[in-house]
């Protein structure tokens, strides 16, 4: 026990990270984040998307029910826990069975059709984590809903292309494209499946072994080798599927061939959320990987009804963000940078600081990127400070200044300064930095 007087010992605490799997969103990386939320913003506005935020966590039946209870998501991935009040809950692991809530739950059936959302949000998934493969990440996606046409999958598809044309990684990215028909033809090529995999069971991984009762459409697309080698035996789907759906196939392929879409079908391709009908597609990274598709989707026709909706049909995408910026990231592409400061404000004395304080809004008003020094420091100590923000120009006022009502205007690279009346000091920066440098405010004008 230690004394009354005594000092305990200072243990040094073990600062904390962040959880497994989950990562901060650094300023760099929120330079991409911007720029590809422009993009997706941009394409969608075009096409007339409107913008949807479904909540961070639904019921967990809405998901169970949604994509399906045999689905790696449901049955080994969600971030599930209960309320106060004992109801289940999960962290959403995906935005379209939320997105199809919300159009049942506010009648946007009512609406003229189709109703066309997208989002831009994060999602939660107790995934194992590696390169590409986080337990928290970003997607972005479009949902269209109410009309069923193969042009309206060829424009999602085409959308999606023009995204990753904007973000310069379309060149690296092969769409893979297949047809899994309607659950009803479907459910004739699960057994023949299920029969073709008797016998076989040894040869499975462990996850596949699990998905043979509960989603054996699922063992076509494993990446592991012995698995992949069955796979390439197995009866293919196209043998077992309806003519509808085979028509409606052929007529996607022709439109993609119109828009000048290149795709690759792979009748490998079954994605892994159950709710999916004729087309699914992917857009894999061509660099060869586990984590190569970047993002995926498909028809889903029957979605609504399962949730209690009127039938309606559906078509839609999404990509991960994380993914996306690693591939742009590979491809050495760099976003344009709004963060770089155009001026550093040097002050010195009491009186010089507070003639900053306006100096400094005014400057900022005007659109010029302005960081002041306002802390104690010297002069050459902020001096030092301006060079390492990398700032083209610093103003630096003294006592002298101040009394005699100019500034210095100091040009880093030259390393020459001017001095000039500070009412003079903004539109002298304007000229400097030149008015199409500007960081002016523009959110468009407010309607009373
Ligand atoms: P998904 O294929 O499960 O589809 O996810 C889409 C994309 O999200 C993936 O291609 C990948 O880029 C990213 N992603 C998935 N899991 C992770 C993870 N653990 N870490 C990092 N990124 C990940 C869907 O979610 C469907 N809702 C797409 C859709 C929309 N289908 C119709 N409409």
């Amino acid at each position: 026990m230690p004394g009354e007087n005594e000092i305990p010992e200072l243990k040094k605490i073990e600062p904390y990270r962040t959880p497994k799997g989950v990562h901060d969103v650094l300023p760099e990386d929120h330079q991409f984040h911007t720029y590809i939320k422009k993009v997706i913003r941009h394409r969608a506005r075009q096409a007339g998307f409107k913008r949807i935020t479904t909540p961070a966590f639904e019921y967990t039946g809405l998901f169970a029910r949604g994509i399906g209870e045999g689905s790696d998501i449901v049955s080994k991935e969600m971030y599930t826990f209960e309320d106060k009040k004992g109801r289940s809950l999960t962290l959403k692991p995906e935005s379209t069975a939320g997105v199809v809530r919300s159009y049942i739950q506010h009648g946007m059936q009512q609406l003229p059709q189709p109703v066309m959302l997208f989002y831009i949000e994060p999602q939660f998934r107790y995934d194992r984590p590696q390169k590409g493969r986080y337990r928290q990440f970003w997607q972005f996606g479009f949902e269209i809903l109410g009309e069923s046409d193969p042009a309206l999958d060829a424009q999602i598809i085409q959308l999606a292309n023009k995204i990753n044309e904007d973000l310069g990684i379309a060149g690296i990215l092969e769409l893979q494209l297949n047809t899994i028909g309607t659950p009803e033809s479907r459910k004739k090529y699960i057994q023949v499946l299920q029969d073709f995999y008797v016998g076989k069971e040894r040869s499975l991984c462990e996850t596949c072994k699990y998905r043979l009762d509960k989603n054996v459409l699922r063992l076509l697309d494993c990446k592991e080798e012995d698995c992949q080698i069955l796979a390439k035996l197995a009866p293919p789907m196209g043998d077992y599927l309806d003519k509808e759906s085979l028509e409606y196939h052929d007529k996607l392929k022709s439109y993609l061939d119109e828009l000048g879409i290149k795709y690759t079908e792979n009748p490998k391709i079954i994605r892994g959320l159950d709710y999916y009908t004729k087309t699914v597609f992917e857009f894999w990274d061509s660099e060869k990987g586990a984590q190569n598709a970047i993002g995926g989707g498909g028809r889903y026709d029957g979605l609504v009804e399962l949730m209690g909706g009127e039938p309606t049909p559906a078509v839609g995408y999404a990509a991960g963000m994380e993914r996306v910026i690693a591939s742009m990231k590979r491809e050495k592409i760099r976003v344009p940078s709004k963060d770089n400061l155009h001026i550093f404000v040097a002050q010195l004395g009491e009186m010089a600081k507070k003639k900053c304080l306006t100096l400094i809004d005014d400057l900022r008003e005007a659109g010029l990127k302005t960081m002041g020094a306002l802390g104690k420091g010297s002069m050459n100590v902020q001096l030092r400070m301006a060079d390492k923000f990398n700032v083209p120009y610093t103003i630096i006022v003294g006592l002298t200044e101040v009394r005699e009502g100019n500034v210095i205007i100091r040009d880093m690279k030259k390393g020459v300064q001017e001095k000039i009346p500070v009412e003079k000091a903004v539109d002298r920066m304007i000229e400097l930095i030149g008015e199409k440098n500007l960081d002016r405010y523009t959110p468009g004008e407010l309607i009373y």
